[in-house]
């Protein structure tokens, strides 16, 4: 029997018009464009069952509902968690609105949040971070004090700094989806929510790593790794080997000749393609424990890439101006080494 083929609907996303199938979100339809337009999520990851609608960072407008119901949506909507319909109109960055919703979210993340940046591992890799650059306030009008907590090791190879979390609930899911039995979870409310310790029964499974990786901002690190060096110093590398656990699919973080850590390989929404299990992550930090594939290929407007390391781009006026070409001879004779 022929599969039915089930009708596209057609989208507008800031007036860029895209099909999707029918019970996509707003979000993974904007995804499907992307570039500038795609909302930023914090909570929402593809690969956890029921995650998303936590942070509203990806807020949108929805200005026309669908064709046969052409109203707006009275309010704001969660693009992570609202489905599309043929015919709708959804403004994200074309809506002052949405962009000044999308700035008293990040000034309500930033009131429990500590601007530790400076020695927080995950600095230069952390969501949180790029939202406040790109929509922050300079000043905050919180006076009241902010709650704090002692840090947690979970384990001996991942760290818990509660005074970070976004209460996103990332790592409830791993823990949840990717380990044995339910020992986990976000205990009390409001603002006096928190990851339960319940979490550190959970270490022994061979997944919890994971939650490192989900987690968008520095409250869950990597103790193997923790403090060795800023991120933009490291130079990732993908790389393989026959796992009969996981997927074995990884990137390797150098610097020089030593492997500071080992990570899921993430997308440009930095989520991870496998999730890798701990003996990957935690116990294979030598390059002969691996097969070597290529250069991690990342944003090139990550503080990653600051260094270069992958090709030497030469600004057109190195390429006219001999002098400049002398100083630069040796990035130069590089980049025709890897051309
Ligand atoms: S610890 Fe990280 S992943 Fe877990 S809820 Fe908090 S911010 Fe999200
Ligand atoms: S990403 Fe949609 S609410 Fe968090």
């Amino acid at each position: 029997m022929a599969v039915e083929q089930l009708e596209k609907f057609t989208v507008t996303i800031d007036g860029i018009p895209v099909q999707v199938e029918p019970g996509t979100s707003i979000l993974n339809a904007a995804r499907q464009i992307g570039g500038d337009i795609v909302p930023p999520a914090m909570c929402y990851y593809s690969t956890l069952e029921g995650s998303g609608g936590k942070c509203r960072t990806c807020l949108v407008k929805v200005s026309k509902g669908s064709e046969k119901d052409p109203r707006p949506m009275p309010k704001l909507v969660a693009s992570c968690r609202t489905n599309v319909m043929d015919g709708m109109e959804v403004q994200n960055i074309t809506s002052t609105e949405v962009l000044d919703a999308r700035k008293s979210i990040v000034e309500m993340l930033l009131i429990n949040h500590p601007l530790d940046c400076p020695v927080c591992d995950q600095a230069g890799e952390c969501k949180l971070q790029d939202l406040s650059y790109e929509h922050g306030v300079e000043q905050t009008r919180y006076e009241f004090e902010r709650r704090t907590f002692e840090r947690i090791d979970i384990g001996d190879k991942i760290q818990l700094h509660m005074n970070r979390c976004i209460l996103c609930y990332r790592c409830v899911y791993v823990a949840n989806q990717l380990t044995e039995g339910r020992q986990h979870g976000v205990m009390y409310r409001g603002d006096h929510a928190e990851i339960s310790t319940f979490i550190e029964k959970a270490v022994d499974n061979d997944f919890i790593g994971n939650v490192i990786d989900v987690c968008p901002v520095g409250a869950l690190t990597d103790k193997t790794f923790r403090f060795k060096s800023r991120v933009w110093f490291t130079k990732p590398v993908d790389a393989h080997r026959d796992c009969p656990t996981c997927s074995g699919q990884v990137t390797l973080w150098y610097k020089g000749e030593e492997v500071l850590r080992v990570t899921g390989r993430k997308d440009e929404y930095n989520e991870v393609h496998d999730f890798i299990c701990n003996t990957c992550r935690f116990d294979k930090k030598r390059t002969s424990d691996w097969v070597l594939d290529e250069p991690t290929k990342l944003d090139k407007e990550s503080v990653i890439t600051a260094n270069h390391y992958n090709t030497f781009q030469p600004i057109p006026v190195i390429k006219n101006n001999p002098e400049l070409q002398e100083a630069n001879e040796e990035q130069l004779a590089r980049t025709e080494r890897l051309k």
